[in-house]
């Protein structure tokens, strides 16, 4: 089947959930589902009952669309995400980007767990991600561009939109929040870094380092949506400092500062209502 058809058969058993012709898409990353709380939920749908949706298989990812309000905005959550160290293809990590544009997602909110390389930073931060470094071995749009989607060549001057980005940074300061600013790169995994490997990405202009979000984005990007992304700094692969980690202290970590993330998102979707 061809991608195309599979997303529009995707849509199609999706949107007689959706009230509204344009709801805000989010993805909810590692540790980071109490977001659910915020919400009003009308169906939360398993990924096992969407068609043609792949499934998640990581711990601390329940795998479920979530569809709702929040400040009176319609939202559809992703609970879990498609990471490409599962042995997903390229194509199958950003399908639910797709499927949220063919419903008529425009704005698109991304969150993760990273490790943070920058020195200022500390465990329990939040970055608001202003740019990408792909470092991953490859990229959801090689392989025959699908026209009706976007261009063969996109443009990513502006990978995470610079409106969202201020109101953001204006949410954070009236919430009291000291929200970091930094470039997120996106690795593989599924091994966390050798110290070499977090001074490399360091050196070459990195704040935070993770698994996830990029491929997200560039297929955001590809289709024209407006992306913004925050990550929790879970760890820190900081020059003299690696620490040991694992997934279950990832998860604590973003799990405590998953508070600060909802307040963040929820000031953006209020500060979109009024708009
Ligand atoms: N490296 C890669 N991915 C991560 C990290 C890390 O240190 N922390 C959370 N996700």
């Amino acid at each position: 089947m061809s991608t195309s058809k599979a997303i529009n058969e995707t849509r199609d058993a999706l949107k007689g959930h959706l009230k509204t012709a344009h709801p805000v898409g989010i993805i909810l990353g590692t540790g980071l589902g109490g977001f659910a709380r915020e919400m009003t939920v009308r169906h939360k749908i398993p990924y096992e009952e969407i068609p043609n949706f792949p499934r998640s298989t990581v711990e601390g990812h329940d795998g479920a669309l979530l569809i709702g309000e929040l400040e009176g905005v319609e939202i559809m959550a992703l609970l879990g995400r498609f990471h490409f160290y599962e042995g997903y293809a390229m194509d199958q990590v950003v399908y639910p980007i797709r499927v949220m544009h063919a419903l008529g997602v425009q704005t698109l909110l991304l969150s993760n767990a990273s490790g943070g390389m920058n020195p200022d930073f500390a465990v329990g931060d939040i970055m608001l991600i202003n740019d990408h470094i792909n470092l991953m071995p490859s990229n959801p749009l090689i392989g025959k561009n699908d026209e009706t989607l976007g261009p063969r060549f996109p443009d990513m001057s502006e990978p995470y939109d610079r409106q969202l980005q201020k109101t953001l940074k204006d949410v954070a300061e009236k919430e009291g929040i000291h929200l970091r600013e930094g470039v997120y790169a996106s690795v593989s995994g599924p091994c966390f870094e050798t110290p070499a490997e977090y001074r490399y990405i360091r050196i070459i202009g990195a704040d935070a380092v993770g698994m996830s979000t990029v491929p997200e984005c560039i297929a955001a990007r590809h289709l024209g949506l407006r992306v913004a992304a925050l990550s929790v700094i879970t760890d820190l692969g900081v020059e003299g400092i690696v620490e040991e980690v694992s997934h279950e202290e990832v998860m604590a970590a973003a799990a405590k500062s998953e508070p600060l993330v909802a307040s963040l998102v929820r000031g953006l979707i209020r500060s979109m209502a009024e708009a």
